[in-house]
């Protein structure tokens, strides 16, 4: 069973160490497996200001990179009075890997929204498109 409020609390505190030195836009996420395991992520901002990383695709490769294939929720929290949504990279690389998650967006005011990936990125391009599946 999902615990979104300890979801939503460790993005928020992750948010807290973002290295976002240009935009000082602070943005944490924190991804959760199908077996309940959390993996959170900040952005990160080069001084070459298109290397950077948003704090989705952050948490995401480091679950991938730790094996991780089965996701359930990501909840994402910057320093906005709103909602943060996840950007265009971010939605192709969650439907690629995490396919139709919740994505859940909230603040430190309270406010939370969840939608289905497949409402923020209807027709989504993919591996079924190159003939081939998620091996
Ligand atoms: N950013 C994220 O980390 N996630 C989002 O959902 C939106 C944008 C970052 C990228 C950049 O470091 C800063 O926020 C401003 O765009």
């Amino acid at each position: 069973m999902l615990d979104e409020s300890a979801l939503i609390q460790k993005a928020s505190e992750v948010r807290k160490i973002a290295l976002a030195l240009y935009s000082n836009f602070h943005v944490g996420a924190a991804l959760i497996t199908r077996n309940q395991k959390i993996y959170t992520g900040c952005n990160i901002e080069s001084s070459s200001y298109g290397l950077t990383i948003c704090a989705e695709r952050v948490a995401l490769f480091k679950a991938l990179s730790e094996g991780e294939r089965q996701f359930e929720a990501i909840a994402i929290v910057s320093d906005a009075r709103e909602l943060c949504p996840p950007c265009g990279a971010c939605r192709q690389v969650l439907w690629d890997f995490a396919r139709n998650i919740t994505v859940i967006m909230a603040n430190d005011y309270g406010d939370v929204q969840r939608i289905k990936l497949h409402e923020l990125l209807p027709m989504a391009f993919d591996s079924a498109y190159l003939g081939g599946g998620i091996k």
